[in-house]
Protein backbone atom coordinates (compact mmCIF):
# COMPACT_ATOMS: atom_id res chain seq x y z
CA UNK A 1 0.00 0.00 0.00
CA UNK A 2 1.19 3.37 -1.02
CA UNK A 3 1.74 5.29 1.81
CA UNK A 4 1.74 8.98 1.12
CA UNK A 5 -2.28 10.73 1.77
CA UNK A 6 -2.68 12.54 -1.73
CA UNK A 7 -6.20 12.12 -2.57
CA UNK A 8 -9.30 13.30 -0.93
CA UNK A 9 -12.79 12.40 -1.43
CA UNK A 10 -15.57 14.95 -0.90
CA UNK A 11 -19.22 13.34 -1.41
CA UNK A 12 -21.77 15.81 -2.73
CA UNK A 13 -24.25 13.36 -3.87
CA UNK A 14 -26.60 14.14 -0.87
CA UNK A 15 -29.76 15.48 -1.28
CA UNK A 16 -29.42 18.61 1.42
CA UNK A 17 -33.05 18.35 2.25
CA UNK A 18 -32.14 20.28 6.27
CA UNK A 19 -31.78 23.67 3.72
CA UNK A 20 -34.62 23.46 1.50
CA UNK A 21 -35.86 25.36 -0.35
CA UNK A 22 -32.84 27.18 -0.33
CA UNK A 23 -31.25 23.89 -2.21
CA UNK A 24 -34.09 23.27 -4.78
CA UNK A 25 -32.03 24.58 -7.27
CA UNK A 26 -28.24 25.17 -5.72
CA UNK A 27 -26.08 22.67 -4.30
CA UNK A 28 -26.02 23.02 -0.13
CA UNK A 29 -22.13 22.69 -0.28
CA UNK A 30 -22.16 26.09 -2.54
CA UNK A 31 -23.79 27.97 -0.36
CA UNK A 32 -21.75 31.04 0.84
CA UNK A 33 -19.59 31.69 4.13
CA UNK A 34 -19.33 35.02 3.51
CA UNK A 35 -17.97 35.27 0.11
CA UNK A 36 -16.83 31.28 -0.35
CA UNK A 37 -19.35 28.55 -0.89
CA UNK A 38 -18.60 25.87 1.89
CA UNK A 39 -17.21 23.72 -0.94
CA UNK A 40 -14.05 26.06 -1.18
CA UNK A 41 -13.08 26.08 2.32
CA UNK A 42 -12.64 22.27 2.25
CA UNK A 43 -10.70 21.92 -0.63
CA UNK A 44 -8.66 24.97 0.37
CA UNK A 45 -7.97 22.46 3.74
CA UNK A 46 -7.50 19.99 1.44
CA UNK A 47 -4.89 21.46 0.26
CA UNK A 48 -3.06 22.70 2.95
CA UNK A 49 -2.93 19.11 4.36
CA UNK A 50 -1.15 17.83 1.04
CA UNK A 51 -3.66 16.75 -1.06
CA UNK A 52 -3.06 17.06 -5.21
CA UNK A 53 -6.13 15.34 -5.93
CA UNK A 54 -9.93 15.72 -5.18
CA UNK A 55 -12.45 13.49 -5.68
CA UNK A 56 -16.03 14.35 -6.02
CA UNK A 57 -18.73 12.33 -6.00
CA UNK A 58 -21.09 14.41 -7.70
CA UNK A 59 -25.15 14.02 -9.07
CA UNK A 60 -26.92 15.52 -11.98
CA UNK A 61 -28.14 18.34 -9.82
CA UNK A 62 -24.26 19.52 -8.43
CA UNK A 63 -22.59 21.11 -11.98
CA UNK A 64 -22.57 24.37 -9.88
CA UNK A 65 -19.14 22.68 -8.23
CA UNK A 66 -17.64 21.18 -11.43
CA UNK A 67 -18.23 24.92 -12.69
CA UNK A 68 -16.80 26.47 -9.77
CA UNK A 69 -13.81 24.29 -10.13
CA UNK A 70 -13.00 24.78 -13.64
CA UNK A 71 -11.13 27.81 -15.49
CA UNK A 72 -13.61 30.52 -16.86
CA UNK A 73 -11.86 31.51 -19.46
CA UNK A 74 -14.71 34.85 -20.60
CA UNK A 75 -15.25 35.77 -16.92
CA UNK A 76 -11.29 36.15 -16.60
CA UNK A 77 -11.50 38.55 -19.62
CA UNK A 78 -13.74 40.83 -18.65
CA UNK A 79 -12.10 41.01 -15.45
CA UNK A 80 -8.54 41.95 -17.13
CA UNK A 81 -10.58 44.60 -19.53
CA UNK A 82 -12.15 46.18 -16.15
CA UNK A 83 -8.84 46.50 -14.59
CA UNK A 84 -10.39 44.50 -11.46
CA UNK A 85 -6.71 42.77 -10.65
CA UNK A 86 -7.34 41.63 -7.12
CA UNK A 87 -10.75 39.67 -8.03
CA UNK A 88 -9.21 37.81 -11.16
CA UNK A 89 -6.63 36.71 -8.85
CA UNK A 90 -9.01 34.80 -6.37
CA UNK A 91 -11.25 34.02 -9.53
CA UNK A 92 -7.67 32.33 -11.14
CA UNK A 93 -6.89 30.58 -8.12
CA UNK A 94 -9.89 28.55 -7.50
CA UNK A 95 -8.55 25.73 -11.14
CA UNK A 96 -5.34 25.87 -10.17
CA UNK A 97 -5.88 24.57 -6.63
CA UNK A 98 -5.85 20.58 -7.26
CA UNK A 99 -6.49 18.47 -9.55
CA UNK A 100 -10.34 17.48 -9.95
CA UNK A 101 -12.14 14.38 -10.83
CA UNK A 102 -15.95 13.99 -10.63
CA UNK A 103 -17.51 10.13 -10.68
CA UNK A 104 -21.05 10.14 -10.66
CA UNK A 105 -23.82 8.33 -7.97
CA UNK A 106 -27.03 8.17 -9.48
CA UNK A 107 -29.02 7.67 -6.63
CA UNK A 108 -28.74 8.75 -3.16
CA UNK A 109 -27.69 5.41 -1.77
CA UNK A 110 -25.88 7.07 0.97
CA UNK A 111 -22.33 7.88 1.98
CA UNK A 112 -20.59 4.64 2.01
CA UNK A 113 -22.44 4.05 -1.48
CA UNK A 114 -21.12 7.38 -2.03
CA UNK A 115 -17.08 6.76 -1.08
CA UNK A 116 -17.66 3.15 -3.17
CA UNK A 117 -18.10 5.12 -6.40
CA UNK A 118 -14.60 6.26 -6.11
CA UNK A 119 -12.67 2.95 -5.25
CA UNK A 120 -11.26 2.59 -8.50
CA UNK A 121 -9.51 5.82 -8.03
CA UNK A 122 -7.81 5.85 -4.69
CA UNK A 123 -6.71 1.95 -5.65
CA UNK A 124 -4.98 0.80 -3.29
CA UNK A 125 -3.96 4.25 -0.99
CA UNK A 126 -4.92 5.70 2.02
CA UNK A 127 -7.22 8.78 1.55
CA UNK A 128 -8.89 11.80 2.94
CA UNK A 129 -12.92 12.19 3.00
CA UNK A 130 -14.32 15.56 4.09
CA UNK A 131 -18.33 15.50 4.90
CA UNK A 132 -19.38 19.15 3.04
CA UNK A 133 -21.11 20.09 6.01
CA UNK A 134 -18.40 20.48 8.04
CA UNK A 135 -16.17 23.46 7.97
CA UNK A 136 -12.99 23.38 10.54
CA UNK A 137 -11.17 26.86 11.48
CA UNK A 138 -7.44 25.70 12.50
CA UNK A 139 -4.07 27.00 12.12
CA UNK A 140 -3.33 23.53 11.75
CA UNK A 141 -5.87 22.41 8.80
CA UNK A 142 -7.61 19.41 10.50
CA UNK A 143 -7.03 16.71 7.31
CA UNK A 144 -3.24 17.02 8.03
CA UNK A 145 -3.58 16.60 11.64
CA UNK A 146 -5.64 13.74 10.59
CA UNK A 147 -2.45 12.46 8.48
CA UNK A 148 -0.06 12.90 10.78
CA UNK A 149 -1.57 10.46 13.06
CA UNK A 150 -2.19 8.10 9.97
CA UNK A 151 1.65 8.41 9.77
CA UNK A 152 2.15 7.15 13.27
CA UNK A 153 -0.81 4.34 13.10
CA UNK A 154 -1.09 3.35 9.76
CA UNK A 155 -4.78 2.63 10.67
CA UNK A 156 -7.90 4.52 9.77
CA UNK A 157 -8.67 7.68 11.57
CA UNK A 158 -11.46 9.58 12.72
CA UNK A 159 -11.92 13.21 13.45
CA UNK A 160 -13.55 13.77 16.80
CA UNK A 161 -14.45 16.91 18.80
CA UNK A 162 -15.88 16.94 21.55
CA UNK A 163 -19.67 18.26 22.30
CA UNK A 164 -21.97 18.53 25.20
CA UNK A 165 -23.54 15.35 26.83
CA UNK A 166 -27.12 16.71 25.43
CA UNK A 167 -25.88 16.58 21.68
CA UNK A 168 -24.73 13.34 21.71
CA UNK A 169 -28.03 12.11 20.15
CA UNK A 170 -27.12 14.22 16.76
CA UNK A 171 -23.73 12.71 16.15
CA UNK A 172 -22.41 9.10 15.67
CA UNK A 173 -20.40 8.50 19.27
CA UNK A 174 -17.03 6.69 19.90
CA UNK A 175 -16.05 4.59 22.03
CA UNK A 176 -12.18 5.10 22.54
CA UNK A 177 -9.06 3.54 24.67
CA UNK A 178 -6.84 5.32 25.32
CA UNK A 179 -3.10 4.35 23.82
CA UNK A 180 -0.47 4.86 26.35
CA UNK A 181 0.38 8.05 27.88
CA UNK A 182 -0.25 10.42 25.12
CA UNK A 183 -3.88 11.27 25.79
CA UNK A 184 -4.19 12.14 21.74
CA UNK A 185 -3.76 8.61 21.48
CA UNK A 186 -6.94 7.30 20.89
CA UNK A 187 -7.97 3.49 19.67
CA UNK A 188 -11.80 3.94 18.33
CA UNK A 189 -13.68 0.39 19.48
CA UNK A 190 -17.34 1.07 18.23
CA UNK A 191 -18.96 4.02 16.98
CA UNK A 192 -22.56 4.15 18.25
CA UNK A 193 -24.96 6.79 16.09
CA UNK A 194 -27.15 9.05 17.53
CA UNK A 195 -26.84 7.51 21.49
CA UNK A 196 -29.19 8.93 23.80
CA UNK A 197 -27.24 10.75 26.44
CA UNK A 198 -27.19 8.59 29.22
CA UNK A 199 -26.17 5.44 26.80
CA UNK A 200 -23.37 7.81 25.25
CA UNK A 201 -20.16 5.88 25.56
CA UNK A 202 -18.31 9.12 25.13
CA UNK A 203 -19.07 12.77 24.44
CA UNK A 204 -16.42 12.21 20.99
CA UNK A 205 -18.41 12.76 18.14
CA UNK A 206 -16.90 11.91 14.30
CA UNK A 207 -16.44 14.84 12.34
CA UNK A 208 -17.02 15.55 8.54
CA UNK A 209 -13.31 14.69 8.52
CA UNK A 210 -11.79 10.86 7.97
CA UNK A 211 -8.41 9.33 6.60
CA UNK A 212 -9.81 6.06 5.59
CA UNK A 213 -7.15 2.92 4.34
CA UNK A 214 -8.80 0.62 1.76
CA UNK A 215 -9.76 -1.89 4.47
CA UNK A 216 -13.14 0.10 4.57
CA UNK A 217 -13.88 -0.86 0.89
CA UNK A 218 -14.73 -4.47 1.93
CA UNK A 219 -16.70 -3.54 4.70
CA UNK A 220 -18.91 -1.10 2.99
CA UNK A 221 -19.86 -3.77 0.62
CA UNK A 222 -20.77 -5.74 3.39
CA UNK A 223 -22.61 -2.79 5.21
CA UNK A 224 -26.79 -3.24 5.33
CA UNK A 225 -28.57 -1.03 4.55
CA UNK A 226 -30.58 1.39 6.84
CA UNK A 227 -33.97 3.19 5.94
CA UNK A 228 -32.38 2.81 1.59
CA UNK A 229 -28.72 4.00 2.65
CA UNK A 230 -25.16 2.41 3.06
CA UNK A 231 -24.24 4.73 5.90
CA UNK A 232 -20.40 4.94 5.98
CA UNK A 233 -20.39 5.19 9.66
CA UNK A 234 -21.51 1.36 10.03
CA UNK A 235 -18.64 0.34 7.40
CA UNK A 236 -16.51 2.92 9.97
CA UNK A 237 -17.72 0.90 12.87
CA UNK A 238 -17.43 -2.91 11.60
CA UNK A 239 -13.55 -1.83 11.11
CA UNK A 240 -13.29 -0.20 14.34
CA UNK A 241 -14.66 -3.48 16.09
CA UNK A 242 -11.11 -5.24 14.48
CA UNK A 243 -9.43 -2.95 15.99
CA UNK A 244 -8.07 -0.83 12.89
CA UNK A 245 -9.85 2.72 13.49
CA UNK A 246 -8.05 5.68 15.85
CA UNK A 247 -8.99 9.09 16.67
CA UNK A 248 -7.75 12.16 17.17
CA UNK A 249 -9.22 15.09 18.83
CA UNK A 250 -8.96 17.80 16.38
CA UNK A 251 -7.41 21.59 17.50
CA UNK A 252 -9.95 23.93 16.27
CA UNK A 253 -13.15 24.91 15.94
CA UNK A 254 -15.92 23.12 14.24
CA UNK A 255 -18.84 24.32 12.50
CA UNK A 256 -21.85 21.90 11.11
CA UNK A 257 -22.78 24.19 8.22
CA UNK A 258 -25.07 21.24 7.31
CA UNK A 259 -27.19 22.63 10.19
CA UNK A 260 -29.05 26.30 10.18
CA UNK A 261 -27.62 27.21 13.45
CA UNK A 262 -24.33 26.01 12.63
CA UNK A 263 -24.16 27.81 9.11
CA UNK A 264 -24.98 31.09 11.17
CA UNK A 265 -22.68 30.94 12.93
CA UNK A 266 -20.01 30.25 10.41
CA UNK A 267 -21.02 33.49 8.79
CA UNK A 268 -20.85 35.29 11.94
CA UNK A 269 -17.39 33.90 12.55
CA UNK A 270 -15.67 34.11 9.21
CA UNK A 271 -17.70 37.82 9.42
CA UNK A 272 -15.61 38.74 12.59
CA UNK A 273 -12.76 38.00 10.70
CA UNK A 274 -12.67 39.16 7.36
CA UNK A 275 -10.62 41.81 6.68
CA UNK A 276 -12.95 43.97 4.78
CA UNK A 277 -15.78 43.43 7.03
CA UNK A 278 -14.78 42.28 10.75
CA UNK A 279 -15.48 46.34 11.55
CA UNK A 280 -18.77 46.50 10.17
CA UNK A 281 -19.84 43.28 11.72
CA UNK A 282 -18.46 44.20 14.91
CA UNK A 283 -20.88 46.81 14.76
CA UNK A 284 -23.94 44.94 13.80
CA UNK A 285 -23.68 42.52 16.75
CA UNK A 286 -23.43 45.80 18.62
CA UNK A 287 -26.39 47.00 17.71
CA UNK A 288 -28.45 44.11 17.33
CA UNK A 289 -27.32 43.17 21.11
CA UNK A 290 -28.40 47.13 21.86
CA UNK A 291 -31.78 46.35 20.63
CA UNK A 292 -30.94 48.63 17.46
CA UNK A 293 -31.34 46.46 14.62
P1 LIG B 1 -25.64 14.00 5.00
O1 LIG B 1 -25.96 12.96 5.96
O2 LIG B 1 -25.28 15.35 5.50
O3 LIG B 1 -26.86 14.10 3.99
O4 LIG B 1 -24.44 13.41 4.11
P2 LIG B 1 -27.31 15.20 2.95
O5 LIG B 1 -28.24 14.55 2.02
O6 LIG B 1 -26.15 15.87 2.29
O7 LIG B 1 -28.02 16.37 3.79
P3 LIG B 1 -29.44 16.45 4.50
O8 LIG B 1 -29.28 15.70 5.78
O9 LIG B 1 -30.49 15.88 3.61
O10 LIG B 1 -29.64 17.94 4.71
C1 LIG B 1 -23.07 13.44 4.48
C2 LIG B 1 -22.23 13.64 3.21
O11 LIG B 1 -22.40 12.54 2.32
C3 LIG B 1 -22.88 12.97 1.06
C4 LIG B 1 -23.53 14.33 1.34
O12 LIG B 1 -23.53 15.13 0.17
C5 LIG B 1 -22.67 14.89 2.46
O13 LIG B 1 -21.48 15.53 2.01
N1 LIG B 1 -23.83 11.96 0.53
C6 LIG B 1 -24.85 11.52 1.31
C7 LIG B 1 -23.66 11.51 -0.76
O14 LIG B 1 -22.75 11.91 -1.49
N2 LIG B 1 -24.54 10.57 -1.22
C8 LIG B 1 -25.57 10.10 -0.48
O15 LIG B 1 -26.31 9.23 -0.97
C9 LIG B 1 -25.73 10.59 0.83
Amino acid sequence: MQNKVKKAIIPVAGLGTRFLPATKAIPKEMLPVVDKPVVQYLVEEAVASGIETIIFVINQKKHPIQDHFSRDRDFEASLRRNKKHALLGKIQKIHKLAEFIYVCQDEPLGSGDAIMRARGLVGNEPFGVFYADDIVHSKKPALGQLIKEYERCRGSVLGLFNVPKSEVNKYGIAKCNREGSDPARLQVEKLVEKPEPKNAPSQLASVGRFVLTPEIFPKIAKTKKTKGEVYLADAIDALAREGRVYGHELEGTWYDCGSKAGFLRANLAFALEHPELKEEARRILKEMQNGKA
